[in-house]
C-alpha cells in the first residue's frame, strides 16, 4: 500500500483507506507494507492518513518511512520502519544485513535531523520549521511546473499532483505528434498491455 502515491501523487483519503481495509477483513492473514515516505508532504491542506491508524490495522501493516525523502537527500538510502514489535522484530531478522551495511555517519545524521526537522532553529530567520520551507518549495515548483506544462504549445495535460516529488502529464493527445518508429518502440503504447501511463523503469520489458 503507498499512500502518498509514486508515481501519481494521490493522497488516499480516510474512506479509500477504511474501503481497503474492509476488504482486508476477509483476508485474516494478509499483512500489509505500507510505504508512506511522503507522509510529510502533501500540498494545498492535504493531510496524510496512517493506514496503520484504522481499525486493527496495527497488528498487520508495517509502515516504512524514507530520511532521504523527507531531507531531500535520495541518495542517501536511510530510512525507518514502524509497526508491531512482531512484525518488526521479524523483519529486523530477514534484512539484518541492511542494518549493518548501511554508513553510520548517515544514520547518526539522520536521527540527529529527525530531531530538528519540526523545530524552528533550522531556518535561519526562525520563521518556519525545515519541513514546512521543504513543503512550500515544492508547492512552488509543482505550481511553476504544472502552469509551464499547461502552457507549452502541445497538447498533453499535466495531472493534478497531491503530494511527493513527482509530476505526470497525459500524453494521450501527444499520439499524432509521435513519429511511428518511437511509438512502436516503446511497448507500453501496447494496448493489449494497457499501460497507460508509462513511469519507465517500472514498465521495462521483463519486469511487468
Ligand atoms: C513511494 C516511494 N517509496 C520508497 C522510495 C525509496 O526511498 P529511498 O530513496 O529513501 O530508498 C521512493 C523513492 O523514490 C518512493 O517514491
Amino acid at each position: 500500500m503507498n499512500t502518498p502515491h509514486n508515481p501519481t501523487g494521490k493522497v488516499f483519503t480516510r474512506e479509500e483507506l477504511e474501503e481497503i481495509t474492509s476488504i482486508l477483513k476477509d483476508f485474516p492473514d494478509c499483512m500489509v507494507l505500507a510505504d508512506e515516505v511522503y507522509d510529510f508532504l502533501t500540498y494545498d491542506g492535504l493531510e496524510h492518513t496512517r493506514f496503520a491508524t484504522i481499525g486493527d490495522n496495527w497488528n498487520r501493516t508495517v509502515t516504512v518511512y524514507s530520511g532521504g525523502k523527507k531531507f531531500n537527500a535520495t541518495g542517501w538510502k536511510v530510512g525507518w520502519a514502524i509497526g508491531h514489535q512482531k512484525l518488526v522484530r521479524l523483519g529486523g531478522i530477514l534484512n539484518n544485513t541492511s542494518f549493518y551495511c548501511q554508513n553510520t555517519p548517515g544514520q547518526v545524521a539522520m536521527a540527529q535531523a529527525l530531531r530538528h526537522a519540526e523545530q524552528h532553529e533550522l531556518e535561519s530567520d526562525g520563521s518556519s520549521t525545515f519541513l514546512n520551507t521543504a513543503k512550500a518549495n515544492f508547492t512552488e515548483v509543482r505550481d511553476y511546473l504544472t502552469q509551464e506544462l499547461k502552457d507549452m504549445p502541445l497538447p498533453w495535460e499535466p495531472l493534478s499532483v497531491e503530494s511527493g516529488y513527482f509530476l505526470m502529464a497525459d500524453i494521450t493527445k501527444c499520439r499524432d505528434l509521435i513519429g511511428k518508429k518511437f511509438l512502436e518502440s516503446h511497448d507500453y503504447e501496447d494496448d493489449k498491455n494497457g499501460t497507460p501511463a508509462p513511469h519507465h523503469p517500472l514498465y521495462m520489458p521483463g519486469t511487468k
